[in-house]
């Protein structure tokens, strides 16, 4: 069932309460693939109901970003879900979520500010301001949903990690069930910026899977400094790919590492062909 206001989703969410059912939301900003059917999946699996939210939410978004372009599929997504169980499709308008001028700044909208080493590094240090967005609208959703357990994808780790502090500094009633990156056979992670690829482009992108995986199996040799494994990705690079950042950091709280440890996650973005990528991986898995 697709439900555009606040006020129909609270309704059904109160009965669905007043009946003990567990509730799990699944946040994401549409263009569904089958990365986000996993989280939906895993969601359906062990909840009585579940909400998806579909909403491109533009105050995550930073001047210059792709907001205008972004892909907007909203009737195949309603489609998807009902054809596979989901109970409730919330997309708001940005109005309905943010009233009638969306706001640009935290002038006249209380943010919810994720701790700054949290922030400045990885996609943060370019993206200033995103997770602003990303913790106030997912605050919002779970002030709006009331979930038992949301459902959240490890390609956006540096996203799970600050939503996890968060739930934890906030007291937020909430169980963050994270979930695993899917990947294309080739081994590029799926990602709704996908679309934007030309084929060509797409054989560049999986120089950020390939490095990704090179790092893991040097590490898996023995090779733990940092600097060194770093050097390792240099041979994949050629002019098509513009690297933004190639970092090592603690898996849990985004510290930077220099020796690699089990609990040591590789973050990268690059561009290719102009459409920002990223991907991870944890050297232990
Ligand atoms: O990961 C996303 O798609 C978005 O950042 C999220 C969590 C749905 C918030 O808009």
């Amino acid at each position: 069932m697709l439900i555009k206001t606040i006020s129909e989703v609270r309704a059904q969410i109160k009965e669905w309460k007043k009946e003990g059912f567990i509730v799990g939301l699944v946040p994401t900003m549409g263009a569904l693939h089958e990365g986000h059917m996993s989280l939906i999946k895993k969601a359906l699996s062990s909840c009585d109901k579940v909400v998806v939210s579909d909403f491109v939410n533009p105050i995550q978004f930073c001047p210059g970003e792709d907001l205008d372009k972004y892909p907007r599929t909203l009737d195949e997504d309603v489609k998807l879900c009902e054809s596979n169980g989901v109970d409730i499709v919330f997309s708001p308008s940005p109005e309905e979520m943010y009233g009638n001028e969306t706001p640009k700044t935290n002038d006249f909208l209380t943010y919810v500010v994720p701790p700054f080493f949290y922030v400045n590094k990885l996609c943060g240090k370019s993206r200033v301001g995103h997770f602003d967005g990303v913790c106030t609208v997912v605050n919002k959703l779970f002030n709006i949903v009331q979930p038992d357990y949301a459902f959240f994808g490890e390609k956006d780790a540096q996203q799970l990690i600050i939503i996890k502090k968060m739930v934890k500094d906030l007291n937020i009633p909430v169980e963050i069930v994270s979930c695993p990156i899917i990947r294309e056979k080739s081994g590029l992670a799926l990602s709704s910026r996908n679309k934007y690829l030309s084929d060509e482009d797409k054989k560049e992108a999986l120089v950020l899977s390939k490095i990704l995986n090179n790092i893991k199996t040097c590490y898996q040799n023995g090779v733990t400094d940092v600097k060194s494994l770093k050097e390792t990705a240099f041979n994949y690079l050629n002019d098509k790919h513009e690297l933004e950042y190639l970092e090592f950091a603690d898996a849990d709280n985004l510290e930077e590492k220099q020796q690699a440890d089990n609990n040591t996650r590789v973050f990268i973005a690059c561009k290719v062909g102009g459409v920002r990528l990223i991907d991870n991986i944890l050297l232990n898995q």
